[in-house]
């Protein structure tokens, strides 16, 4: 049989698909289209080892189809690993809707995209992410089950932000136990950048716990919020950078750390919400070179998937919170990989993902994915 390149050179693909798969070895990437809605989407599987795989839908205006398919390879990946560090049944997927969502989202296009999440017959769950909403997955509930993060009316277990602030406070209480000797922060001060979702609930969480707290945000409203509610204190966006603090912790976008921030950063430790907070690889060399801890963020930021995870099981929060407060646990694994490794602690969170995935994927219940959680 020749090769598909040999009798038809014209089909080989021209977004290069298998090339921009290369050595990261996804399990499978769908393409879906509704003609009529205009929907245009494509999920990749990453990782099925450990159970289904697990990641939101994002919904947004990409430069070119290549552009998404390099977007929804990488995300995916990234949930495998923050899934695994988790230590969560779970594996890693994405989904991405190409277009602007404010000007395309209708019902039928949520829920066609419902139908192709449906057609993978559990391997593939979504969640909300960039561009979609709760109400979004309830629309995409109605043509199949392998949706979470439903609105808690609805018996989901909602927005998932306040489950993602309380663990990046659990990974704060780990940091400060190994820094300080203390899981107590009430003398620390802690720099936030990006007062959103998650990191206005962060704001309320480390004021209750006595922590002073210093925000920056592009939304002067967001700002003038946490002042006059929790106290904190207000600095110009760029300035954050710059501040004397304990902690930095980065709740806005990712690439914040990087060869022109880290070196004005002020902090023992960097602790935040946002994902792919460092710019490159080598940023993590330059974090631990600078004396400073680097909690590696899909470590920290974990608490909003361990939440969905419990909604798959039949939604409990007491269930959920106890859950998310293990991020801290988890976070003092890997310090204690990179002490024994000798490597940064970035580089011991995926070893950490890459061997639970080896260990626990060649059971054979697990690949009946979609199964183990719910039946
Ligand atoms: P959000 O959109 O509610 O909040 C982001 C905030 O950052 C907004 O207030 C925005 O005005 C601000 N911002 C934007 N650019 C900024 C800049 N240059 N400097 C300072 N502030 C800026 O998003 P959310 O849900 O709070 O997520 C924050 C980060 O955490 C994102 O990177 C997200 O991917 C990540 N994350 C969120 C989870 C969740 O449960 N919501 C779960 C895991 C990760």
């Amino acid at each position: 049989m020749p090769l598909i390149d040999e009798w038809m050179p014209e089909r080989r693909s021209a977004l290069g698909v298998f090339e921009a798969i290369g050595s990261d070895t996804h399990e499978e990437v769908l393409y879906g289209t509704d003609p009529v809605s205009g929907l245009q989407t494509i999920i990749a599987i990453h990782s099925t080892a450990l159970g289904p795989a697990l990641g939101g839908t994002r919904f947004y205006s990409y430069a070119s189809e290549a552009a998404a398919l390099t977007d929804v390879l990488r995300l995916s990946k990234a949930m495998s690993y923050k899934a695994a560090a988790a230590g969560l049944d779970l594996g890693g997927g994405k989904g991405v809707i190409l277009g602007d969502p404010q000007q395309i989202k209708t019902e039928r296009l949520m829920r066609a995209y419902g139908r192709v999440v449906d057609s993978l017959g559990g391997r593939y769950v979504t969640a909300e992410d960039v561009g979609t909403t709760a109400r979004d997955m309830l629309n995409i509930s109605r043509e199949t089950r392998w949706v979470t993060g439903i609105p808690e009316v609805h018996g989901g277990s909602g927005d998932p932000s306040p489950a993602t602030a309380r663990g990046v406070l659990a990974a704060m209480r780990s940091v400060a136990l190994r820094l300080w000797d203390t899981d107590d922060l009430s003398n620390c001060v802690v720099a936030i950048q990006g007062v959103g979702k998650v990191g206005s609930s962060l704001v309320q969480r480390l004021t209750k716990a006595g922590a002073t707290v210093i925000v920056a945000d592009v939304n002067d409203g967001a700002l003038t919020e946490m002042e006059r509610e929790y106290g904190a204190r207000p600095v110009p966006l760029d300035d954050i950078y710059d501040v004397p603090c304990d902690i930095f912790a980065p709740c806005a976008l990712g690439g914040s750390l990087s060869e022109a921030t880290i070196p004005r950063l002020k902090c023992r430790a960097v602790v935040g919400a946002a994902n792919n907070q460092i710019a490159t690889e080598a940023d993590a060399d330059r974090l631990a070179a600078a004396d400073i801890l680097y909690a590696p963020d899909f470590v920290v930021n974990a608490g909003g998937i361990i939440n969905i995870t419990e909604e798959l099981r039949g939604y409990s929060w007491e269930r959920a919170a106890a859950a998310v407060d293990l991020v801290g646990d988890n976070l003092t694994k890997v310090f204690a990989a990179a002490d024994t490794q000798g490597t940064n602690p970035n580089v011991a969170a995926i070893d950490v993902a890459q061997k639970r995935i080896a260990a626990i994927g060649g059971l054979s219940t697990r690949r009946r994915a979609g199964r183990s959680l719910t039946e």
